[in-house]
Formats: C-alpha cells, sequence, structure tokens
C-alpha cells in the first residue's frame, strides 16, 4: 500500500483519481483550496488537507510521507484566464512550481502532473504527437505548457520522477456544469434540461477528442507505476477515436439548436496520437465515446436522440 497525494481531489478528474486509488487499496490525502472542488466530490476514506498551492509554506506538511503526488490543483478556464492572466498564473504556474519543489524537498518518489491538450493549439496535421511544435492559444494553455516544462526539468535537475499527461476533452460524471469554463457536454446538457436550444460557437465543425474520466483515472494510475516512465515524458491522454464535431454532440442530444460567434482561442480540432502513451504506460482508452456520452445522458435524465 501506498501514501498518495492528489492535488485537486476536490475537483471532477481529481476526485475519480482519489476514488480509484483507495479502491486499489492506497492511502490517499487531497489537496484542495476549494476555489471549483466541493466537499461532497472528496470520496469517503481520504484525508483532507484544506490549503492553497499558491504559497509553499502552507503545503509543504501535505506532502510528508507521501510516496507519490498526482498534481491536478489547477484554474482551468480559459476565458477566465483570457480575462484574469495574472491570477490564472498564480494558481497554474506559481502553484504548480511549488507542488515540484515540495514534492521533491519532501523525496517524493514520483509527480503524475496533469498537462492539457491545449499546448497543442492549431497544428498543422493531425492526429497530434507529443513532439510537435507547441502552440498556445490562451493563457491558460501557456500555464500548462509551463507546468510540463517544469515537470520535465525538475527530473533533470533534481532528478524528482515526473511524468506528464496531455488530457484531451474529459467528460464524465462530476464534470463542472457551471462557471465561466465547462465544455460543451456540460453545457448542452444544462441547455436541454433547461429547454432551451443548445448554442453553438462558430458553425459547430470544431472537433473534439473526448476522454472518458474513468479513463483519465486508470492512466493516471498506471502513469504513476509503469516502470518504463518517470523520466520527465510528455504523452497524450485521448479517446482513441476519430474526433467528434461539436454539431455532432448536438444531434447526438437533440432538439432545437442556436449559433453564436466563435469563441476566442479555441482551436479547430483536439486529436490525440496515442502510439507513445501505449508504449510507456500501457494504457489505451477503454470506454468508445457513443456509449460514454449515452450514459452520461441518461444519468442526467436525458434520452439521447440518437
Ligand atoms: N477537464 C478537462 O477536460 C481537462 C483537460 C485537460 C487538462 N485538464 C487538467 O486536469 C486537471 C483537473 O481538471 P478538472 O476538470 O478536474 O478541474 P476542477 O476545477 O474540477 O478541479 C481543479 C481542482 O483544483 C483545486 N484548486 C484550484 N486552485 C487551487 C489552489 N491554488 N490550491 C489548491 N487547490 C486548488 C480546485 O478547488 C479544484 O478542486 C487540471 O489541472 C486541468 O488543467 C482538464
Amino acid at each position: 500500500m501506498a501514501h498518495y497525494l492528489v492535488t485537486g481531489g476536490a475537483g471532477f478528474i481529481g476526485s475519480h483519481v482519489t476514488e480509484l486509488l483507495l479502491k486499489e487499496g492506497h492511502r490517499v490525502r487531497v489537496l484542495d483550496n476549494f476555489s471549483t472542488g466541493k466537499h461532497e466530490n472528496i470520496p469517503k476514506g481520504a484525508e483532507l488537507f484544506h490549503g492553497d498551492m499558491r504559497h509553499l509554506e502552507e503545503i509543504r506538511p501535505a506532502f510528508e510521507g507521501i510516496d507519490g503526488v498526482f498534481h491536478l490543483a489547477a484554474m482551468p478556464r480559459v476565458p477566465y484566464s483570457i480575462q484574469f492572466p495574472i491570477e490564472t498564473n498564480e494558481n497554474n504556474v506559481t502553484g504548480t512550481l511549488n507542488v515540484f519543489v515540495a514534492a521533491r524537498d519532501a523525496k517524493v518518489k514520483r509527480v503524475v502532473y496533469s498537462a492539457s491538450s491545449s499546448a497543442y493549439g492549431n497544428q498543422p496535421r493531425a492526429p497530434y504527437t507529443p513532439d510537435m511544435k507547441p502552440n498556445p492559444l490562451n493563457p491558460y494553455a501557456i500555464q500548462k505548457y509551463v507546468g510540463e516544462l517544469y515537470a520535465t526539468q525538475f527530473f533533470k535537475l533534481f532528478n524528482l520522477p515526473t511524468v506528464s499527461l496531455r488530457y484531451f476533452n474529459v467528460y464524465g460524471p462530476r464534470m463542472a456544469n457551471e462557471g465561466a469554463y465547462v465544455t460543451v457536454i456540460a453545457i448542452f446538457m444544462r441547455q436541454k434540461k433547461a429547454g432551451e436550444p443548445l448554442t453553438i460557437d462558430g458553425d459547430g465543425s470544431q472537433a473534439r477528442d473526448f476522454t472518458h474520466v474513468h479513463d483519465v483515472a486508470r492512466a493516471n494510475y498506471l502513469a504513476m507505476t509503469s516502470e518504463k516512465a518517470g523520466h520527465g515524458e510528455v504523452i497524450n491522454i485521448g479517446g482513441g477515436e476519430k474526433p467528434h464535431s461539436v454539431k455532432d454532440i448536438a444531434d447526438i442530444i437533440g432538439g432545437p439548436v442556436a449559433y453564436r460567434e466563435p469563441r476566442k482561442g479555441d482551436p479547430a480540432l483536439t486529436w490525440a496520437d496515442l502510439t507513445l502513451t501505449k508504449e510507456l504506460i500501457g494504457w489505451e482508452p477503454q470506454i468508445k465515446f457513443g456509449e460514454g456520452l449515452r450514459t452520461l445522458l441518461r444519468e442526467n435524465g436525458i434520452e439521447p436522440a440518437s
């Protein structure tokens, strides 16, 4: 049994990582400041360390006796980062650097960093491989990318084993359904329930690689335990299918749609190549998007139109 720390464990993805670790028989401590996280998200059996990663000395005690850190805490909001680049930088960059410093000083054996496919921005070809030149289109994307650079550098400079996982649009139970940045699926579900038209930004042809949160949680566990990884690598975590357009998702949900101006800082496509991921951590997604989406819709009382 290992003792793991999950930063952001009161959030959407972090709560699923925590749940999986507990199920695997490990001890789990959650570090969170509840800026977007919720107490009720934290699975029973996890310890709670209420702290803010922007303050290094405040969070150091959370790392004592910890074998591995899953670093998910962040302010994951694109439009908010455009409006408030300094506040989001303090959380996503300074906070992340503090996590690496605290982990290094506490002699943690590995840190798995939640990176983002937003580092790719738009690329000349797809699917995207981690060796492509990053092209962040907004402050959030820059901030998440800087976290990767620190992850790799902390391995090279200080021998702190790290792995960065670039998630592609994560969806599933407990995903955010309010606030400045919610995924298109959550927005559509809210609109459908309220009897409103589904709002499509631009022409709806923008396509996304969607990944189920249970698959993402499993990827985190494998990234922590795989012997081949831990040398500052950056790998993709995607859904393993051709991307789905926003219009396609609206069709599955069904009902009237309303078109709006395209959103600033939004890429036209996200699509993960998973070759390196499979090689390094032996992970492949298990949940097909059509199945995962329809299950999520039904869990939320929505009968899919197709
Ligand atoms: N959801 C996605 O589709 C997606 C895609 C790519 C990457 N990611 C990354 O995955 C991670 C988790 O995302 P999520 O969707 O679960 O977001 P979330 O907002 O649900 O969870 C983030 C958690 O971090 C906590 N937090 C924020 N700032 C903090 C601070 N200063 N100190 C301590 N805790 C703090 C929040 O309270 C929250 O519980 C983030 O790092 C995000 O950038 C998410």
